[in-house]
């Protein structure tokens, strides 16, 4: 099997510790990795991977090269792009599209401006002009005029061969068909990108959202397949735009600088971007990009980074061409985590334990490839500028609506605000004011103090349980989910949809639909986007989870601190589900009695057992749980207990933490291969397993002559 599938299976190899064999076999499939990854970007229009995971990538390939003179024949960082599509007529590009060489810090730009001087041999005392631009993030395209008029349009393609898209390039709005200049050059070749609006792709997904089809992940994806389309009137109807900021093929000189260039463009009736700057020094290059990093939510295109161009044309000519990029021009990429926008508003979204999340709705954000429109603010602590401790972050700054803040997104992780700038904050600006109650149902919210640490708990809670919808809601979608009931067909929003209807007001509703709908109480058909068949498909999903074990049971109910061990645990010292009806019954006679039963279950922690009891306490939970228990059968927790194993019959005692799996886990690993395991040590104890600071039962071990092994001689007597 290959070792390389994945981009992590490269980042965590040591290339330097591989033999000689491995090291070309690990540079052939990184390179092979890459030219994937190049391939459905650019024509199939996806990325499997973030922006930061290719670009940690490709710098990987690019120092490999580098520290290693030797490998010889690698010419894939010679090419650009991607072998045009057989879809197009090929055009060849006269003078190639090149592309730009990156750099991701502030040193880069240092050492551009350094490489520059020295290869001109300028004196400190003679000026350099760089022109900086946004870097637009959409697809380049070249245009060849003739005599004034639009002779080819096409795309890059791999640099030296591009795509003839003439007429889809016809129809986009800002591209002028016809240059009514008498005195422009006899062929011209003008070099852009092009882009799709934000506020079009949003438009476009809701669209496709509604009519239930599959949304789009960024613009620069959509542009890319819209342009390349070959229906035009799909790319017509997609609305694409033009910016033009280089050339190809001119048939006579036209200025002495790139920004006259530029001009020249406009009068043409070009779209030339208005954030394109010249800077005089390091300082103004630094500050073009500052400037541009935090405008760049607010614009209506994606921005992926700066370019930065020395403006005079001699010394472009001068500097030519290293490989395939200019040495006149680098890109200044954003950082691919991180993103800096603005807050929109704050809104309040309850869980389905009644916690009170803030989240940021942003003004959409590009980051590394994801358009990023929420992040969390966590708790209302951190809006207040404290962290848990109660001490102060960000130098006491609160987070209000209308702040710039500072974005995070890495992974899967869900967005994070991490730090906000408060220097153009507005005058009027108001504090937030959390909401003591729940925005949902109006009842009290509040921060519970938690006994053991003797702290008051960052969450704020709504109160009132499932009274609340928006409680009732997540925990019916916790019940339907896959660690849950498993329940399928009720993704996305069809769950709230149900709910919204009335048709599914608690669990046990959920068995009753197809009674219901054939009994014509209700009408599914006549939600939103149901048919026969996605109704007949969540009937049979619904019908082959009528029956469950009791630990999944107890886990669906969703319980606060109650999560797939714990309702194993619970489960198994129940037994049955009629044993939980009668711990109901016990805890309306006597519920420091059954507190006491549990407790005797080392296994689990208090809280997770005054949890489960109050649950169980509540009038409103019971009924729920009745109605259930009529359509859901419960089947008991048996253990099978082998019998033949190193450690059956013997009496065990666990203490401490493991690494390998938690107590409760190796607990019942022990008795699943027929050991007793008891919470304290006497005499008649067999052995005593320990994990991390086992405390004062080695001790107690000891003085009875108790054997005692800790957790890798506990794994090798259960061979694992
Ligand atoms: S100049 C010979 N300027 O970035 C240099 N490129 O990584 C030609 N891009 O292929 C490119 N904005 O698709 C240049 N202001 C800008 C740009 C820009 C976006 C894209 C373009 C190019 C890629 C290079």
């Amino acid at each position: 099997m290959n070792k390389y599938t994945h981009t992590s299976d490269f980042l965590r190899n040591k290339f330097d510790d591989l033999s000689d064999l491995e090291k070309v076999d690990f540079l052939q499939n990184l390179e092979d990795y890459l030219k994937r990854q190049d391939s459905s970007y650019y024509q199939n229009n996806i990325s499997y991977i973030t922006d930061a995971e290719y670009d940690k990538l490709k710098a990987l390939y690019e120092k490999i090269l580098t520290n290693n003179p030797y490998i010889k024949g690698k010419d894939y960082l010679n090419s650009v792009g991607h072998k045009p599509s057989d879809k197009f007529e090929k055009v060849s590009h006269k003078i190639p599209m090149l592309s730009l060489s990156n750099i991701f810090d502030r040193n880069g730009v240092g050492e551009f401006i350094e490489r520059v001087r020295r290869y001109l041999s300028l004196d400190s005392n003679v000026n350099l002009e760089i022109v900086s631009e946004p870097k637009i993030d959409g697809l380049s395209a070249t245009l060849i005029y003739i005599n004034g008029n639009l002779h080819i349009g096409a795309t890059r393609g791999d640099g030296s061969q591009g795509e003839n898209v003439t007429q889809n390039i016809k129809t986009i709005s800002n591209i002028p068909h016809k240059i009514e200049d008498p005195n422009v050059p006899e062929i011209l070749e003008i070099r852009g990108e092009i882009y799709m609006k934000k506020s079009d792709f949003f438009e476009l997904n809701e669209r496709m959202q509604k009519e239930g089809k599959q949304t789009y992940v960024n613009p620069r994806n959509t542009a890319s397949g819209s342009l390349r389309h070959l229906d035009v009137n799909v790319t017509k109807s997609r609305k694409l735009y033009f910016f033009a900021y280089a050339w190809g093929e001119i048939s006579c000189n036209i200025a002495d600088s790139h920004f006259e260039v530029l001009d020249l463009f406009k009068g043409w009736g070009f779209d030339v971007n208005p954030y394109t700057n010249i800077n005089y020094t390091y300082e103004d290059i630094i500050k073009s990009y500052d400037d541009l990093n935090e405008i760049r939510s607010s614009l209506d295109y994606d921005l992926d980074g700066v370019v930065y161009k020395v403006n005079s044309l001699a010394y472009q000519d001068r500097l030519g061409f290293i490989s395939r990029s200019p040495r006149w021009a680098i890109a200044h990429k954003f950082e691919s985590e991180k993103a800096i926008t603005k807050i929109l508003d704050i809104e309040i979204q309850v869980g389905r334990t009644g916690s009170l999340t803030p989240v940021a709705k942003l003004e959409p954000v590009n980051i590394g490839g994801v358009v990023v429109k929420n992040a969390t603010l966590h708790n209302e602590d951190f809006i207040k500028g404290l962290n848990s401790e109660g001490e102060s972050i960000r130098d006491g700054a609160d987070i209000r609506i209308g702040d710039q803040v500072h974005i995070i997104r890495s992974g899967d992780v869900i967005p994070k605000v991490v730090d906000v700038n408060i220097k153009d904050r507005k005058k009027d600006s108001q504090a937030f004011i959390f909401p003591e109650n729940c925005p949902i149902c109006g009842s009290p919210a509040k921060r519970e103090l938690n006994e053991s640490s003797g702290k008051v708990s960052s969450v704020r809670r709504c109160t009132s349980g499932l009274y609340c919808n928006s409680q009732v809601l997540g925990s019916l979608e916790f019940f339907v989910s896959r660690d849950a009931m498993n329940i399928e067909g009720f993704g996305g929003k069809s769950m709230e949809l149900f709910y919204e209807s009335g048709f599914i007001k608690e669990p046990g509703d959920i068995y009753t639909l197809q009674t219901r709908q054939s009994q014509g109480e209700i009408d599914i058909l006549s939600l939103e986007g149901w048919g026969e068949l996605s109704m007949n498909n969540l009937f049979q999903s619904i019908n082959q989870r009528r029956s469950v074990s009791l630990d999944k049971f107890i886990y669906s109910l969703g319980i606060r601190h109650i999560g797939v061990n714990n309702a194993k645990l619970i489960s198994h010292q129940l037994a049955s589900i009629e044993n939980l009806l009668s711990t109901v019954e016990n805890i309306t006679h006597d519920p420091n009695d059954a507190l006491q039963a549990f407790i005797q279950n080392d296994g689990l922690g208090k809280v997770v057992i005054s949890s489960f009891l109050s649950f169980l306490q509540n009038n409103k939970n019971i009924s729920i749980l009745q109605n259930l228990l009529k359509s859901v059968r419960v089947t008991d927790m048996v253990m099978e207990i082998s019998e033949d194993t190193a450690i059956s019959g013997l009496s065990l005692v666990f203490t401490g933490k493991f690494n390998s799996m938690s107590r409760s886990e190796a607990k019942e690993q022990a008795e699943r291969m027929g050991a007793k395991v008891l919470s304290s040590i006497s005499a008649r104890t067999d052995m005593l397993v320990i994990g991390e600071d086992p405390g004062s039962k080695v001790k107690r071990a000891q003085e009875h002559g108790v054997k005692v092994i800790d957790e890798k001689e506990w794994l090798s007597l259960l061979d694992i």
